[in-house]
C-alpha cells in the first residue's frame, strides 16, 4: 500500500529478503513487544498470506507459541478450499492448552472447513518412550503427514526464553549455556550461526523436511526476537517466507 511505501517498509523489506537470502518478507508496522495492535497486524498479515497460498487437499503444519495461536482469528470463515487438513508440528500435552500446537491446528481446521490431525504426548520423551513411540501406527501416520505437508507455519523463540517457558531442567540448560543456543523454532535450539546445537526429543517435524516443503512461513515479530531472528535465519531454508513487524525487522538489520 501507499503507506507502506511512505514508510520505507517495502525498502526494507528488500533489505531482509537480501540479508537473509530468503524469498519473501513482509514487514508490519510496530513493535510486537509492546503494542498489541501490531500484534495484531502480524497475526493478520500472515492469515492473509496463508489463506492466498491454500489450495484444495494441502497439508499443513503449525506450532504452537502465542504468535502462531493468534493467525486464527484472522482467517476467513470459508469453506472455498477443499479437504485442507491441519497437523500439529509437534506433540504437545498439559499446560497452556491455548498455546499448543494441537489446539491452533484444530482453530485453522474449523476456520477453513478442513480435518485436523492431533498428537497428544509428552513434550519431553526418554530415548526408549521416543524409541517405542515411533513403532506406534498413530505416530507413523503423523510422521508420514509431515513428509507430504505442503505448508508449515512457525514461530521463532529466543532460546532462554523458550528453555525458561518449557521448565527445563537444569542439566539442560546448562547445556544450552555451553552450546551458545540462540534461537529456538519447532523443538530445534540453534547457535549464532543457525547450528543446531539441541533439540528437544519429541515426535513432530524433522528439520530435514523443511527442505522439501514447498511453503515455510515463519512469523515472529518484536525487538527482542532480533538475535534469536538474526540466528535462525543464518541457515533457514531459502523458500521461507518472514511475517515479521518493523521493531524487529529495524533491529534484525542492525544486528546482522
Ligand atoms: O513452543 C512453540 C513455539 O513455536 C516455539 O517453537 C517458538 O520458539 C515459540 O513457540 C515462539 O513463541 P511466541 O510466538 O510466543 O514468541
Amino acid at each position: 500500500s501507499l503507506v507502506d511505501e511512505w514508510s520505507g517498509r517495502h525498502e526494507k523489506e528488500t533489505t531482509l529478503k537480501r540479508l537473509l537470502g530468503i524469498e519473501e518478507v513482509h514487514i508490519v508496522a510496530g513493535n510486537s513487544d509492546d503494542s498489541e495492535q501490531a500484534q495484531l497486524l502480524l497475526a493478520d498479515e500472515a492469515a492473509k498470506w496463508i489463506f492466498a497460498n491454500l489450495k484444495p487437499r494441502m497439508i499443513t503444519a503449525v506450532t504452537g507459541g502465542t504468535t502462531i495461536a493468534k493467525i486464527a482469528d484472522h482467517l476467513p470463515q470459508s469453506s472455498k478450499i477443499e479437504q485442507l487438513q491441519f497437523v500439529a508440528a509437534r506433540g504437545g500435552i498439559g499446560k497452556d492448552v491455548q498455546l499448543q500446537a494441537n489446539t491452533i491446528a484444530a482453530l485453522f481446521a474449523e476456520k477453513l472447513n478442513g480435518s485436523y490431525k492431533t498428537l497428544y504426548i509428552p513434550d519431553r520423551l526418554s530415548e526408549s518412550a521416543y524409541e517405542a513411540m515411533t513403532q506406534e501406527p498413530f505416530v507413523q501416520e503423523m510422521m508420514a503427514l509431515y513428509e507430504q505437508m505442503s505448508i508449515l507455519v512457525h514461530g521463532i523463540g529466543d532460546a532462554t526464553e523458550m528453555a525458561r517457558r518449557r521448565s527445563s531442567s537444569s542439566e539442560e540448560l546448562k547445556l544450552l549455556k555451553e552450546q551458545q543456543a540462540v534461537s529456538e523454532a519447532f523443538g530445534y535450539y540453534f547457535n549464532a550461526r543457525g547450528e543446531v546445537v539441541h533439540r528437544i526429543r519429541t515426535i513432530g517435524v524433522q528439520l530435514e523436511q523443511l527442505e522439501q516443503t514447498p511453503h515455510i512461513v515463519a512469523v515472529a515479530g518484536g525487538a527482542q526476537k532480533a538475535h534469536a531472528l538474526d540466528s535462525y535465519f543464518q541457515q533457514a531454508p531459502k523458500q521461507t517466507v518472514l511475517i515479521t513487524d518493523e521493531g524487529a525487522a529495524d533491529q534484525l538489520i542492525k544486528v546482522h
